[in-house]
């Protein structure tokens, strides 16, 4: 199977799973669950899915538990955008090429929709396709790397760092957790659903997400700048427009698309140890920092 086979075959899996896992319009409040739709179903690249899926590969985890898990990481992720774009935080009208949630709906819409779907999120980690030993296994990795030591504590550093100049090690902790952490979940899930990895593995796949997550969000400030909003889906040229330490504000564009370049280098070698069943994570290492949006 090719890459954009696997690709293609993972994000029809995962787009149903996500249908399945999020409660029916047709459940009261009806409003609030087609705003919880709206933002989750039909857009987004998945990339943690994706990365949580090629992981599984590694401990031939079975394709309804990766599933599971995979719903939970994105609603997490999308309940993190929506939250992320409200007027208190980032003030983003535009959203996967679409009006963001607190603008097709309104801003207690907004808020509750990130609350639910966070909820939502543990609801699909503790169905019963997951032995109860694994859901408390992915229960603690999800709400360890979304809560204050991880996407939600990036987010207070990120608002408290506005029209401040970060030193290079305070902008790293920073995308470590508000982009990292997620996308380092991913991996460990994607691997445990199939099993207890031992410690070398757990490490192994540690050193590359530690590279991968932090590529994520350089390339993110990067494209900010580079891009246009038409092709980003979002508001391009924000993060100067907010006086967002980003970067390309800190080092430059030509220093962060080295920096990009070198990380995709460290997933690689961090993936030596597991051959050929690691070519989708490698692949995903690939796309992260080679993609347009
Ligand atoms: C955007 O994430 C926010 C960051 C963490 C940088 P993505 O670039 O993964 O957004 P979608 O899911 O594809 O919309
Ligand atoms: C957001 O970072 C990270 C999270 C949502 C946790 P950004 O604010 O840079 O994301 P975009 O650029 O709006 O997608
Ligand atoms: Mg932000
Ligand atoms: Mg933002
Ligand atoms: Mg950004």
């Amino acid at each position: 199977m090719t890459f954009e086979q696997w690709m293609r075959s993972v994000l029809d899996r995962v787009e149903s799973a996500l249908e399945h896992y999020l409660p029916a319009t047709s459940t009261e409040p009806a409003k609030l669950h087609e705003a919880m739709r709206y933002a989750v179903l039909g857009g987004g690249k998945r990339v943690r899915p994706l990365l949580c899926h090629a992981a599984g590969e590694l401990t031939d985890a079975k394709a309804e538990c990766l599933e599971a898990a995979s719903a939970a990481l994105e609603m997490i992720h999308v309940y993190s955008l929506v939250h992320d774009d409200m007027p208190c935080m980032d003030d983003d009208e535009l959203r996967r090429g679409k009006p963001t949630v607190h603008v097709k709906y309104d801003e207690a819409t907004a808020l509750l929709v990130g609350d639910a779907l966070q909820s939502q999120a543990f609801v699909a980690l503790t169905s019963d396709v997951l032995a109860p030993a694994q859901q408390a296994a992915l229960v603690r990795e999800l709400a360890l790397a979304s809560g204050s030591v991880g996407m939600a504590g990036g987010q207070a550093i990120d608002l408290a760092s506005v029209g401040q100049t970060l030193t290079r090690p305070q902008l790293e902790t920073m995308h470590r957790l508000k982009t990292g952490a997620l996308l380092r979940a991913a991996v460990r899930m994607g691997a445990l659903t199939g099993g207890t990895p031992d410690a070398k593995t757990l490490q192994a796949l540690d050193a590359y997400s530690a590279a991968v997550g932090l590529a994520f969000q350089v390339v993110d400030d990067i494209l900010d700048v580079t891009t246009d909003s038409a092709t980003l889906g979002k508001t391009a040229g924000k993060d100067a427009k907010d006086g967002k330490p980003t970067y390309v504000s800190i080092i430059g564009l030509d220093a962060s698309r080295a920096l990009a370049a070198q990380l995709r280098s460290d997933a690689h070698d961090a993936l030596a140890p597991f051959g050929a069943r690691a070519q989708r994570l490698a692949e995903l290492a690939d796309l992260v920092v080679n993609r347009v949006s």
